[in-house]
């Protein structure tokens, strides 16, 4: 199945595009999914409770952590067009399908980037992700303090995550590193999570996973 290799730098199974709708309360919009990109011909039902989860969105510098075809990275775009979002993904079809997606959708002010383009001295008003929670534990943990910890002071980081792949442990252990974290919905077996960004101390290795 596709999906098992949805993290696969370059897919290597054959392209077979598919357009799905994205229809919500504030905004609709055509996306092509394809195989070798996570959600191939559906968006998937915890990022749709996600989208359903923040209708307003701040300006800035956003951040979609693994944005797959863009469905976040375009939303929250539309949502506030003030807003530069930054969608980024190890995925080469994922990123082609997010760029080529977000200008079909109108969402110019959508970035999609290789993680390491993100200049280093941005600081992010909010990020939103359906994280790779198969990547395992360690990796995603890594994963998510590398991109939290460039949250602003009194951002957040909205995450939707599937109860059965961890959620209820992924708040636990971000909630031992000093983030307060909320569970704002819970629905379909998905949790979406608040996590509110920490300032780090230098001296502090608790931090450590
Ligand atoms: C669960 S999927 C979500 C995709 C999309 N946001 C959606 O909701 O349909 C997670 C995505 O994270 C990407 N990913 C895996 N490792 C990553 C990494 N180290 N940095 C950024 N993205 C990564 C995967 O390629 C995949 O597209």
């Amino acid at each position: 199945m596709s999906q098992d290799h949805y993290f696969s730098r370059d897919p290597t199974v054959a392209s077979r595009s598919k357009t799905i709708q994205v229809t919500l309360p504030d905004v609709s919009f055509e996306l092509d999914t394809d195989r070798g990109v996570f959600a191939h011909g559906h968006l998937d039902i915890g990022t749709d409770l996600l989208l359903r989860t923040v209708p307003t969105v701040p300006p800035g510098e956003l951040l979609d952590v693994g944005c797959g075809y863009g469905a976040i990275a375009i939303t929250v775009a539309l949502r506030n067009p003030d807003a530069r979002v930054w969608a980024v993904d190890v995925n080469r079809r994922a990123l082609d399908l997010c760029a080529r997606n977000a200008e079909r959708a109108g969402a110019v002010n959508v970035v999609a980037a290789e993680p390491d383009a993100v200049p280093g001295g941005i600081k992010f008003a909010a990020i939103y992700s359906n994280p790779p929670v198969r990547l395992g534990k360690e990796a995603l943990h890594e994963l998510l303090l590398t991109w939290i910890g460039r949250l602003e002071p009194d951002a957040l980081a909205t995450l939707v995550v599937q109860r059965h792949l961890g959620s209820d442990s992924l708040a636990a252990w971000l909630t031992s590193l000093g983030h307060r974290v909320e569970r704002v919905r819970s629905r379909f077996g998905y949790r979406v999570l608040e996590v509110h960004a920490v300032a780090a101390s230098p001296h502090d290795d608790s931090r450590a996973r």
